[in-house]
């Protein structure tokens, strides 16, 4: 959900299937570093500041979610949230999150060493569609689908089916970019759902998150 400049439909070399996988780990690592950035005046990372937006956003307590990223690529700011927010479950006593990484292009390297660092990450070894992903959450949790840094990936149709399958399959998710016109156009039936969105500087002074929420009532 960080981005400098409001939305563009961009292509990245990576996008394609014919693109090195060094090139596209190379790139993807180099976002994992953004979200660990602390900015200037700022005191906490990249990170920890979207923590605060997530938590500050969601109408149920954190931990009724299981948290899915849904274009992880090399884990992006997932390891971040999960020491955060799981630190906070357990000085309020609740039970931890658990966390999901799924990608059309999984960086199998990437996630094995995040997930031996934490038994509340996990990740889909196959390639996930976002356009078409099923739901993943346990049936006694909410499933909360997040997007960092990858709605310019998707143009108008593709942005289309990705929201199409959060409200047929999630209970919750978060974009990059505000959708209402998008959502209004394509004549997409969000009744039972309430949205947010936002902007908050994270890297001064050009480094802002814009945030889109949608929670299910
Ligand atoms: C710019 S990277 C962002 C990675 C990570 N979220 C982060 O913040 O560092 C965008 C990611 O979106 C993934 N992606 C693009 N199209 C996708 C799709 N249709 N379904 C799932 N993932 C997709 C790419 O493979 C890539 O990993």
């Amino acid at each position: 959900m960080l981005v400098i400049l409001p939305r563009f439909h961009l292509i990245e070399i990576e996008d394609y299937p014919w693109c090195p996988e060094w090139l596209r780990e190379y790139a993807h690592r180099s976002l994992a570093a953004v979200w660990r950035t602390v900015g200037l005046n700022r005191t906490s990372s990249t990170a920890a500041q979207v923590c605060d937006v997530i938590t500050a956003n969601l109408p149920d307590h954190p931990s009724d979610y299981h948290f899915v990223d849904a274009c992880a690529g090399a884990g992006g700011p997932t390891p971040i949230f999960e020491e955060i927010l799981n630190e906070r479950m357990l000085a309020e006593g609740k039970p931890p999150i658990d966390f999901l990484l799924t990608d059309l292009y999984p960086d199998l390297e990437a996630w094995k060493a995040i997930v031996a660092k934490s038994d509340h990450i996990s990740y889909v070894e196959k390639p996930v569609d976002a356009t078409k992903a099923s739901r993943y959450a346990a049936r006694d949790k909410k499933e909360l689908r997040i997007f960092n840094m990858c709605f310019h990936h998707f143009d108008d149709d593709g942005a289309r089916k990705v929201i199409r399958s959060c409200i047929e399959e999630s209970d919750s998710f978060m974009l990059d970019r505000e959708m209402f016109k998008l959502m209004e156009k394509e004549g997409i039936d969000t009744t039972g759902w309430k949205f947010t969105d936002g902007e908050t500087t994270v890297l001064p002074p050009f480094g802002k998150i814009y945030h889109f929420i949608g929670t299910k009532e």
